[in-house]
């Protein structure tokens, strides 16, 4: 099939919630995608920082293939080995205690919303110390509920009535968080970086303090590293650039390699608030998705690999900084967002397809989000058609 016909196939039978693009990626390998019709992209998006180990990456689809040829799905009824070492490594290699497994980030979101109220409700018996804190320009995901954590009045739009219970502070205002806290809240959610709100990093005076707050009015701290986690800022977790230990993390995105899933990781108390029969996912723990999980945590927990993640992410963010146009680069590590001057996101974005370059945006700014395991001639590569675009629009 040609491209225009796969689009329209597709847009035959699928409902349009999404404004895509006119390109079908039919197959990739490292760090480049295909369309049908042969045309190759470098690839600066990996699938929104999903790809972590770009496409096809030979380990991870062996991996993969050997468990779907062993055992592809068990229930919830039964255990199984695979998921099992996946959840002992990931808890072991981010100091958490235990984790739930779901399949997407609004999912791992949902459960530490829910852990974060039933907790607060098994030690304090009070229905009304449920309000969970979330920051201004926030993205907790596209469920009723995560969609009211969400701090973006847009988004609160259509699908009424909206979960209760959300407060909305601006990020990095310390006084209008200490004012937001009073006797029904329960939780503290944020973001280190907000990367749907613009690729913006929390100043670490703000993460600070919310840490001392939620400790002094016993609040849960959930992060939600959906995006910001699993190697991308080119540490393991964010909340190591900022040296503080969430209650609860959210993971997804990139933990799969490209593989849907969303876990919720907990500390201490939190490990073990949930009982049977309070939360469950029919998919979550499928094995073929944690085969693939092991391979994306066995790279990231090789320190030669994080040596070189981290040599890369400042290669990239030298290389994007110099770029025309280019006003100021936000982020960290392979999470970054570049400001420019004079031209918008969005058509650079659309001229740099054309050109055979894939890349995101970020409200106004240009968002990168490569694979972790891009390689420097095609950061090279990708930033010398970034250059082109920059120069000519
Ligand atoms: C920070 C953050 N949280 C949650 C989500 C929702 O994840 P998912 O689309 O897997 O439900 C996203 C998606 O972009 C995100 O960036």
């Amino acid at each position: 099939m040609k491209n225009e016909e796969i689009i329209e196939q597709y847009n035959s039978a699928v409902i349009g919630s999404y404004g895509r693009l006119d390109l079908a990626l039919e197959s990739g390998s490292g760090e480049q995608g295909s369309s049908a019709d042969g045309k190759t992209y470098i690839d600066f998006g990996s699938g929104i920082g999903t790809n972590s180990l770009g496409y096809a990456d030979r380990e991870w689809a062996d991996a993969v293939s050997e468990q779907a040829h062993k055992v592809q799905h068990v229930s919830n009824y039964y255990y199984n080995s695979t998921a099992g070492a996946f959840a002992v490594r990931l808890t072991a290699m981010t100091g958490t205690d235990k984790l739930f497994f779901g399949n997407s980030g609004a999912e791992a979101n949902e459960c530490a919303i829910k852990i974060a109220r039933k907790r607060s409700f098994d030690k304090y018996g009070d229905p009304n110390r449920t309000t969970i804190i979330t920051l201004v320009n926030s993205f907790h995901g596209r469920t009723v509920t995560t969609l009211s954590a969400t701090g973006q009045e847009h988004f609160h739009n259509y699908f009424f009535p909206f979960t209760p219970g959300f407060k909305y502070v601006e990020a990095n205002n310390i006084e209008a968080l200490r004012e937001a806290i009073d006797g029904s809240v329960c939780a503290i959610m944020f973001e280190f970086i907000q990367g749907e709100g613009g690729v913006n990093v929390l100043e670490q005076s703000f993460v600070d303090e919310i840490f001392t707050l939620a400790k002094q009015y016993d609040l849960a701290t959930v992060s939600d590293e959906v995006q910001t986690g699993v190697g991308r800022t080119a540490k393991l977790l964010a909340a190591e650039h900022f040296g503080v230990k969430p209650d609860i993390v959210t993971l997804a995105k990139g933990l799969g390699g490209g593989l849907p899933i969303g876990v919720c990781l907990t500390r201490g108390e939190y490990a073990d608030v949930l009982t049977p029969g309070t939360h469950g996912s029919t998919f979550g723990g499928n094995p073929v998705v944690c085969a693939g999980g092991l391979v994306v945590l066995k790279r990231l927990s090789d320190p030669a690999f994080m040596d070189e993640l981290q040599r890369k992410a400042a290669y990239f963010r030298q290389s994007l900084e110099a770029l025309p146009r280019v006003r100021s680069v936000s982020g960290l590590g392979l999470m970054l967002g570049a400001e420019l001057e004079g031209a918008a996101a969005a058509d650079v974005l659309k001229a740099a397809l054309d050109k055979g370059l894939l890349v995101l945006t970020a409200k106004t700014k240009l968002r990168c989000l490569p694979p972790l395991t891009i390689t420097y001639e095609q950061i090279d590569a990708g930033m010398a058609i970034l250059k082109e675009v920059l120069e000519s629009i």
